[in-house]
This record gives structure tokens, C-alpha cells and sequence, in this order.
């Protein structure tokens, strides 16, 4: 494994925790931030209301043989993310093969673990489970049951408060501790004025992404990239959704290079008017140019945004302004209020029935909850809420990634996106419409002439087939046809420029409406007309047509011909297979497919889990979906 230390501190987790009198490490194997965020407040709350002194790590910081020695006397938690086919993430990579290969006892380790799943997916929660059990097989005492987040249903957030109000009555019960009044204890200190060892402040270029040396290879560098073409590509006319083609030019970045089907990270940056609100409701105008210097409390621990930035820099550029604001946050405001009046309002909220009732008809995010007090107390400021507070309760802003819709090949300097704009509606309160913020962020750079882009490219598996004879089945729904197009570029060049043989093409494709939203539909006809002539079928879903059922991709895919058509060339023609779009588009088309594959081969359900792995290890089933 790694060095002995990391910038400059031990990567003994034993020896820190002894040498920092510490009582406890909370691990973390985070991608996108939010296990990390979790463990972060979970620290906050060992030390507020157990008066603990808790260290938070990031797992591929220490040497995982150190666990064994950390004394009994201590505990470790791990909150650790689950991704895609049961994937951890980057760095919890190392200390889960170790644990796997692990074969000398781990008696003295108390631990307490909670993972970050989703149950559309089929390996839900496999990191945190797969790490338990080796925990136990090796002898490690577990303090509680595992605890469990699933977001395809109530929630990351509810689950995980529910599982800390069992870890702590364990504190109760099993340690003894005493609880103690919850009381807000600093992790920041924010300073103004600069600071001599940090040359310049930090204006919205992205802190550099900490990366496993796996992860470095996939990632190319994050660069503002000049945008080269921004269109609308669609258009409702009954609703304010529509898709955005965006186009990045890389000409003056040769270092750049990317391949059909990889994704384009993009941050995104803060809308001006939130960055107000909050500013505004914090009182803190006079102030907001001012450079400003983020430091931990805890020499031990890196900060969250850049040390030395502005006030609005940190607002627009590195904090998660517009997102909701969950209901811990509302409690630990409640603390912190400035009148009884607004303490009481956000008492209130502290119940989770309330709370849920009070989101699903306002729009919360933390400046608007802030305005929503002062509703019920105009005499009130929030202008004392110390600054540390604000940035503890906030996420950093991550950037958010898209299939990339062009084609290295036909392409390669310039890098397309197609973005879906679609603003959701409030669950009881339809006349309050919320844009998400890179959607929004995007739409308005078109109005902004030689707009930049902070961006990076993260390679993918989500590959044509080594072989352009193999035939290909491509199944999409909305903005899943991206890295399709991208494919058919590149088989259009194939035959056309390189005179290939390619092979067979089917589209599947769901959209609401042909007129509009069937993304590309011009761009697809003239392929089908004319370099693929003959080789694309291209199949279509309608979900939404007047006077006419619903129709969705599984649908199609389970008509008889087409049925026929697909066992042929997955079973006889070795055709790979793609989906990209919804993970339950995924999922339902999937498993329609599977059992068209089963019924066929008069096949058990075991078997059609075989063909699946099977398909899944050569590489002929591949996904790239979210949601
Ligand atoms: P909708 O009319 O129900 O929104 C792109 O969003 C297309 O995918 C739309 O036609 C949408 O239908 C459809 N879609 C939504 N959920 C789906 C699912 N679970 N499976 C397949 N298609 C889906």
C-alpha cells in the first residue's frame, strides 16, 4: 500500500487515534460526497451531544492493516457508498481487497457500520454488507446492526437519522455515555483578510478532486473549456421541459482526449439570485468581496472548500446553495435561532411527518428555510448565524456527469452533451416548478457568449464492441439516446470513411412524443437514409401521444417480432447489448429481454441469472444509467 504518511501524518489509524486522544474514527468511501458529508455530521454530533472527540477519514488515508491495533478501548464506524453493479467507490477500492484477503484476526475491533444504497439496483448495499461480513468472519464486534440507507425509497437522509438515533441509545446503553445538551461546536474557523501560504484565492475553479491512482488514470484534468454551440433541441409546447445540446470546444487543450461514450464532468455554478438570497438573509453584504480563510478546528482534518476564497465565491461556486436542506440542518438552526418565535417555527420541523408536509409544499433550501423563519418573525436577524455554521451544514458542490453525444472519431476536438431540462413541480403545491441547478445553470449560458465551462472528462466502460461486424442492440428512453448517437456516428464513419463491414443496428428508442421530444430525429433519418441504409433499424416508444396508450421500450421489446428478432441476434449473432437512460428503464427492459432469452432456451430463472452474468463478464450487457 501507500506511503507511511500522507502529507505529512501517519497512515497508522491506531496510532493517530492514540496520539490525538481521540475516542473514535469514522471512516468514509465516498464518490460523490454524500457518505462523506454524513460522516462529517455525524462527527459534529458525537462531540455535541457525547461530548466525543471523533476523527473523520477518508479510508484510502490509512494503512488498513492498522485497523487491527486500534484498541478496545476505541471504535471505528464505516459509512461507505454502494455504485452501479455493487461497486465501491474509489477509495474504499484498497481497504475492501485488503479485508477480503485478510486472514489474521480482528478481536479487538469494535465497530458500528451504515451503507449508502439504492434498490433498483440488484448488488443493493453489496460494499457495506461485504465489509461486515468480513468484519465478523474475522472476529470484530459489531456495537449495532448494520444500518442500511436506500434512496429509491424513504431516503438517504431519514434513513441514516433513523440509524444514528439507534447508534446513539446504543452509546446509552451499551457504553454508558451520558447524553448532554446538544451544543454547537465549531469544525471551521473563518477568518478574513489572506493568508501568505496560499497564493491566490480560489474564484470558482474547483478545489483539485482527490483521487485513488485508479480514478487518476480515468479522470483528465479539470479546465474551464470554451463552449462552441449551445441549442435547444426540443421544446414542449404544453410544459417547460426541453433538452439542450451543448458542444465544448478542446482544440486548445491537446492534453484532453476522450472516446465515444465516456462522460463530460460539468460544476456547475450557483444561479446570482441564490447566491443574493443567501447573502441577504445572512446579512452578510457588506462583507461578500472580502477574501475570507477557511481552517478546520482540527490540524488533522482538510477543509471542504478552498482555504482562501470570497464569501461569494464560496456561495457561487463551491457550496451546495440551492439544494434542499435536510432536516438535521433545520434542528441544529433551531439551536441557534435568534428569536423564540423562530425557534419554535423550526421546532416544529424537527418531527419527521412535519417536516416532510412542510417540503413537499415550499421550496427549502437553506437561505429560503432562513426566510421562511423570518416569516413568522419579521423582527428577527439572522445575521449573528457564525459563518463556520453555514459552511458545515452545506455540501460542496460536485460536478455532475453526462454521456458524451458525440463521437471521438468523427469529432474529436469538440465534445457534445444533450441535457434534460426539465423542472419538477412541488408534490403538493403543482404551482411551484424547481429547476435543478446544473440544468438551469446550462440553460442560460447559451444567452452568454464565450461562456467557459469548468470541466473534466471521466473515461467509461460504455464501449462499441472491439469488432464493428458485431451486431449491436441500443436501448434508450429521453436522454439515454446520447452516447447512441455518438455510436452511430461512429459505425456511420466505419462504412462510409473506413469502407468497414459493420454490423447489424438496433435502436430502441422511448420518448413522450414524435414531435417533440424524439431527440435527433432528423440526424437519425439521414443516417438510416443514407451511411447506414440498411444496416439501422430504429424501433420507437411513445409514452404520451393524445388518444393514444402509453407506450415504453419494454413494451415494444415484447412484441412478438421484435421479440424474435433480439433472441436472434443475442443468441445466434452474438450482438451485444446497451441501455442507457433510467435505471428502471434499465431494469424492466432488462428483465423483458432476460425472459424472451429464457423462454426461448426453455431456460430456468437460474438460468437466465447465468446468461445475464455471463453476458455482463464478455462485456455484451452494458449500462449507463442513473436516477
Ligand atoms: P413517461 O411518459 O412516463 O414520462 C423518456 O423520459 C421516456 O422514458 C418517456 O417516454 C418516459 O415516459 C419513459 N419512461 C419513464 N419511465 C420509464 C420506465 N420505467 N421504463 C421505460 N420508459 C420509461
Amino acid at each position: 500500500f501507500g506511503p507511511v504518511t500522507i502529507d505529512g501524518r501517519s497512515r497508522d489509524i491506531a496510532r493517530q487515534l492514540v496520539e490525538q486522544n481521540k475516542d473514535a474514527v469514522i471512516f468514509w468511501g465516498s464518490q460523490s460526497g454524500t457518505s462523506e458529508g454524513l460522516a462529517h455530521r455525524l462527527g459534529r454530533d458525537c462531540a455535541a451531544r457525547f461530548g466525543l472527540n471523533v476523527l473523520i477519514a477518508d479510508l484510502s488515508d490509512y494503512e488498513p492493516a492498522t485497523i487491527a491495533q486500534i484498541p478496545n478501548t476505541k471504535f471505528a464506524i464505516f459509512i461507505v457508498s454502494t455504485y452501479g453493479e455493487g461497486d465501491p467507490s474509489d477509495n474504499t477500492c484498497d481497504f475492501l481487497s485488503w479485508l477480503q484477503n485478510q486472514q489474521d484476526p480482528l478481536q479487538d475491533l469494535r465497530y458500528a457500520a451504515f451503507g449508502l444504497g439504492n434498490s433498483n439496483y440488484v448488488y443493493y448495499n453489496k460494499v457495506v454488507n461485504d465489509v461486515v461480513r468480513c468484519l465478523e468472519t474475522l472476529g470484530a464486534k459489531p456495537l449495532l446492526p448494520v444500518g442500511m440507507a436506500d434512496d429509491a425509497s424513504s431516503g438517504t437522509e431519514e434513513d441514516f437519522a433513523s440509524w444514528r438515533d439507534d447508534l446513539f441509545a446504543m452509546f446509552h446503553k451499551v457504553l454508558g455515555l451520558q447524553e448532554q445538551a446538544p451544543q454547537y461546536i465549531p469544525t471551521l474557523r473563518v477568518t478574513e483578510g489572506e493568508d501568505a501560504n496560499d497564493p491566490l484565492p480560489l474564484l470558482g475553479e474547483p478545489r483539485p478532486l482527490k483521487l485513488s491512482k485508479k480514478a487518476q488514470r480515468d479522470y483528465s484534468a479539470v479546465n474551464q473549456l470554451p463552449l462552441k454551440e449551445t441549442k435547444v433541441v426540443t421544446r414542449s409546447n404544453t410544459n417547460t421541459r426541453s433538452c439542450l445540446h451543448l458542444e465544448v470546444d478542446i482544440r486548445a487543450h491537446p492534453q484532453i482526449k476522450y472516446k465515444t461514450g465516456d462522460h463530460l464532468a460539468v460544476w456547475p455554478t450557483n444561479a446570482a439570485e441564490e447566491v443574493q438570497r443567501i447573502i441577504a438573509v445572512l446579512g452578510l453584504q457588506q462583507k461578500q468581496h472580502k477574501t475570507i480563510v477557511v481552517a478546520s478546528t482540527d490540524s488533522q482534518e482538510d477543509v471542504k472548500v478552498p482555504r482562501m476564497s470570497t464569501i461569494y465565491a464560496l456561495f457561487q461556486h463551491h457550496l451546495e446553495i440551492s439544494a434542499p436542506v435536510s432536516r438535521d440542518t433545520a434542528i441544529a438552526l433551531s439551536r441557534l435561532a435568534p428569536t423564540e418565535i423562530t425557534k419554535s417555527f423550526l421546532q416544529s420541523l424537527s418531527n419527521k411527518t412535519a417536516y416532510s408536509a412542510f417540503i413537499a409544499r415550499n421550496h427549502v433550501t437553506f437561505a429560503r428555510l432562513l426566510e421562511h423563519s423570518i416569516l413568522q418573525d419579521p423582527t428577527a436577524s439572522w445575521s449573528h448565524l457564525p459563518l463556520a455554521f453555514v459552511i458545515d451544514s452545506l455540501r460542496p458542490v460536485q460536478p455532475r456527469y453526462y454521456s458524451i453525444s458525440s463521437s471521438s472519431m468523427t469529432s474529436p476536438r469538440q465534445m457534445a452533451i444533450t441535457v434534460a431540462v426539465s423542472p419538477s413541480e412541488l408534490p403538493e403545491n403543482p404551482a411551484v416548478t424547481i429547476s435543478g441547478l446544473t440544468t438551469s445553470y446550462l440553460s442560460t449560458l447559451d444567452k452568454h457568449a464565450g461562456s467557459r465551462l469548468w470541466s473534466h472528462v471521466r473515461r467509461s466502460t460504455f464501449k462499441l464492441p472491439f469488432l464493428h461486424k458485431t451486431p449491436i442492440i441500443l436501448v434508450a428512453a429521453g436522454t439515454g439516446i446520447a452516447p447512441f448517437r455518438g455510436f452511430l456516428q461512429e459505425r456511420a464513419h466505419m462504412t462510409q470513411i473506413s469502407n468497414q463491414e459493420i454490423g447489424q443496428i438496433l435502436l430502441v428508442f422511448g420518448c413522450r412524443k414524435p414531435d417533440e421530444d424524439y431527440l435527433y430525429k432528423e440526424e437519425i433519418e439521414a443516417l438510416q437514409n443514407g451511411p447506414l441504409k440498411g444496416r439501422l433499424e430504429v424501433v420507437t416508444a411513445f409514452s404520451r401521444v393524445v388518444g393514444q396508450p402509453k407506450v415504453y421500450v419494454q413494451d415494444r421489446l415484447a412484441e412478438p417480432r421484435l421479440k424474435d428478432q433480439v433472441v436472434k441476434l443475442l443468441c445466434h449473432e452474438d450482438a451485444s447489448l446497451y441501455f442507457c437512460g433510467s435505471t428502471t428503464m434499465a431494469k424492466t427492459a432488462g428483465r423483458t429481454l432476460v425472459d424472451a432469452v429464457q423462454e426461448y432456451q426453455k431456460g430456468s430463472e437460474a438460468d437466465g441469472k447465468a446468461w445475464v452474468d455471463g453476458m455482463k463478464r464478455s462485456r455484451r450487457w452494458q449500462e449507463d444509467v442513473w436516477g
